[in-house]
């Protein structure tokens, strides 16, 4: 059920500002494909067009993007998290030797004296985490991670079978984020956070630029299919959406694409940064079955992008999510983990709703873009959501 949405505009975007420049560019996504294509065991994820769904909601095409096959660490973290440890430890590299040193160079271990004495640190729901653990473990430095309370066994092992160290913290992922801040602050260690906050962009820039090797794989997948009208995107922080409207609002301006940020109503942070014109956060009193979507503070920079260049901002809970990991797996063999399905819950609430619908613009010839951000990311708790899912197909 839809609980809340917020119409954020109700006229043409302008081109996208310089100073959003700054946060994200097109220039930020070239460098980050060009770097990211070129690691081991990359390949584009499918694009997949569920063309059923479609035509039972009476809209022309949708089209999901699977990012559960990414890496071997099935979510679209991989890219970026993995390529904001490559991008310190190159300028870490630079101050010491005062020379750029290649990630060739990284890669085959030349400098392996120097980096393994560097030590990366993040707190995370699983899939962030993981990424930054794969980089560690890829470009040999060490890592320590920070994990709430709520985050699964299964995921905290995921981390530590890439070699890293997981300390679990009471509270939720908000104060993680912060107890990770004081440890990195007094043992020398170096944060590589999806998330941004004031003194704290620079690498969270990186993470987003790598972000947008999707949507370079997407308008790849797309060939003669038309352009998205409407994008649905799933955020916790929101540094996620930040990055994937930033790249559209720049490259297809003129295209005036309708972006939907879609939060827990258990996590609404950027639903009520919105409504309330300022960013602000909300207190998690729950944790919702969306794990990675449960975070209470935006990103700063996720923000600053959104503010201006989201359309709508809604709300779901988490009553259609099971049902609807069932539907994509039943009907497309899709592994669609629980925060993956967020945009298509949103869309079939939405379309329930005739008003909201024409108000959204959304009719028979909309092209929906959703984003499947992740696959089984915990295999226990997947197969547990979907076996105890008995009323299958919505
Ligand atoms: C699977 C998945 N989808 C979406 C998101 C949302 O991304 P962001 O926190 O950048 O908004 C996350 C964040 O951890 C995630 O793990």
């Amino acid at each position: 059920m839809l609980t809340e949405h917020f119409f954020n505009r109700n006229k043409l975007k302008t081109p996208y500002p310089k100073e959003l420049k700054k946060i994200i560019s097109l220039k930020d996504s070239e460098l980050a494909f060009e770097e990211i294509n070129k690691w081991k065991g990359y390949n584009s994820t499918p694009l997949h067009f569920l063309d059923e769904i479609a035509s039972e909601l009476g809209i022309n095409e949708i089209y999901y993007k699977d990012e559960s096959p990414r890496f071997d660490l099935k979510s679209f973290k991989a890219l970026g998290g993995t390529y904001g440890v490559l991008m310190f430890i190159q300028n870490s590299l630079k101050k010491e030797i005062g020379d750029i040193v290649s990630t060739k160079d990284i890669y085959s271990g030349k400098y392996s004296k120097i980096v393994s004495k560097y030590t990366v640190t993040t707190a995370t729901d699983g899939n962030h985490g993981r990424s930054v653990a794969f980089g560690a473990k890829l470009f040999g430095c060490k890592c320590k991670i920070y994990i709430h309370a709520e985050v699964s066994l299964g995921r905290k092992e995921a981390m530590e079978e890439l070699g890293a160290k997981v300390i679990r913290v009471s509270g939720n992922y908000d104060e993680s984020v912060h107890i990770c801040k004081n440890e990195a602050k007094s043992n020398g260690w170096y944060i590589i956070s999806d998330t941004s906050y004031k003194g704290y962009t620079e690498y969270p820039r990186y993470i987003m630029a790598g972000y947008t090797v999707m949507i370079k794989e997407i308008i790849n997948q797309l060939k003669d299919k038309p352009l998205p009208t409407h994008i649905f995107l799933q955020a916790g922080v929101g540094s996620f959406p930040g990055a994937i409207c930033g790249y559209f609002w720049e490259r297809f301006h003129e295209h005036d694409i309708k972006i939907i940020i879609v939060e827990s109503d258990l996590a609404g942070c950027l639903i009520k940064s919105a409504q309330t014109g300022k960013m602000s956060s909300v207190d998690i009193k729950k944790e919702t079955i969306m794990a990675g979507l449960s975070c209470g503070e935006p990103s700063l920079l996720g923000w600053e992008i959104l503010k201006s260049g989201a359309d709508y901002f809604v709300t779901i809970n988490d009553d259609l999510v099971p049902k609807t990991m069932k539907l994509l797996l039943d009907n497309y063999n899709i592994e669609a983990g629980e925060s993956s399905v967020a945009g298509l819950v949103a869309l079939m609430d939405i379309n329930n709703d005739q008003n909201l619908k024409n108000k959204m613009g959304i009719n028979e010839q909309s092209v929906i873009l959703l984003f499947g951000t992740e696959g089984a990311t915990d295999l226990k708790l997947y197969q547990s959501i979907i076996q105890n899912n008995k009323l299958g197909i919505i």
